[in-house]
């Protein structure tokens, strides 16, 4: 039996709940609740997992890890935004990889990344910190992916391609061999992108095509 340790999950989004099912199958792991910023889910039941309320939860569990799971297509930079409010130390974020996933020895992971089902990585590809990855993605060798990256499910990467910090690949995408996407950069679902994109961009499309800039985003005062 591995040792186990307590898990906090940041967002009871559609990610979240996918990450708290994801646990289930993980026995390494004991999943307290979820930590939500809206005082008004506190004391629900979020499918049977309950919502502990906001970060003051991650303080009253100093033993507890932590993944955000947080993060949508037009949720840009959300997901850093939280990690940079927490402060933690790396070494209080879980990694967590569902057993159906398959990590090649010579791949790496950081801290607060979600790898979910049926994802493959092949050889030495480089996942950073707090990297989303939905089920069934193919990161092939050499890959990088760098921090706060979002694949959604079945995108494919060809090898040695970079994915910048913040970027989000839509679901299904097809990205040719060696490609590089700009940090913070879009591409829509479906797309089968050739050409580097630029950081900022929204790409779309068979062949992928600039459809526009990635919106400003507004700081909450
Ligand atoms: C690319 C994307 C961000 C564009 O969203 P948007 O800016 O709101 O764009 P719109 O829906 O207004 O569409 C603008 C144009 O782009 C086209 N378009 C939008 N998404 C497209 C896509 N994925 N592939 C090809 N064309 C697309 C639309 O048909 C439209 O074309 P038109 O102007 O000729 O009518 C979005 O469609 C997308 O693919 N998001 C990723 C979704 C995803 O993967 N979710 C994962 C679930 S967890």
């Amino acid at each position: 039996m591995p040792d186990t340790h307590d898990l906090l999950i940041y967002g009871a989004g559609g990610f979240g709940r996918e990450t708290a099912q994801a646990a289930t199958a993980m026995p390494e792991w004991r999943l307290l609740g979820f930590v939500d910023d809206d005082p008004d889910r506190a004391g629900a039941l979020v499918d049977g997992v309950p919502i502990l309320g906001g970060a003051k939860a991650i303080e009253a569990a100093p033993d507890a890890r932590v993944v955000v799971c947080v993060g949508s297509p037009t949720g840009y930079g959300v997901r850093r935004r939280i990690v940079e409010r927490l402060g933690l130390p790396p070494s209080r974020y879980a990694t967590l990889v569902h057993p159906s996933a398959w990590v090649s020895p010579s791949s790496r992971i950081g801290p607060g990344s979600v790898v979910l089902a049926q994802t493959v990585l092949t050889a030495s590809a480089r996942v950073g910190a707090h990297v989303a990855i939905m089920p069934h993605v193919t990161i092939t060798h050499d890959d990088v992916v760098e921090d706060y990256a979002t694949i959604a499910s079945g995108v494919r990467l060809g090898g040695g391609v970079r994915v910048g910090a913040g970027a989000y690949l839509g679901a299904g995408a097809l990205l040719r061999e060696g490609v590089v996407i700009g940090p913070g950069s879009l591409v829509g679902m479906g797309a089968v992108v050739l050409r580097d994109v630029p950081p900022g961009e929204v790409w779309a499309g068979s062949p992928a095509r600039h459809l526009r800039p990635v919106p400003h985003r507004k700081e909450s005062p």
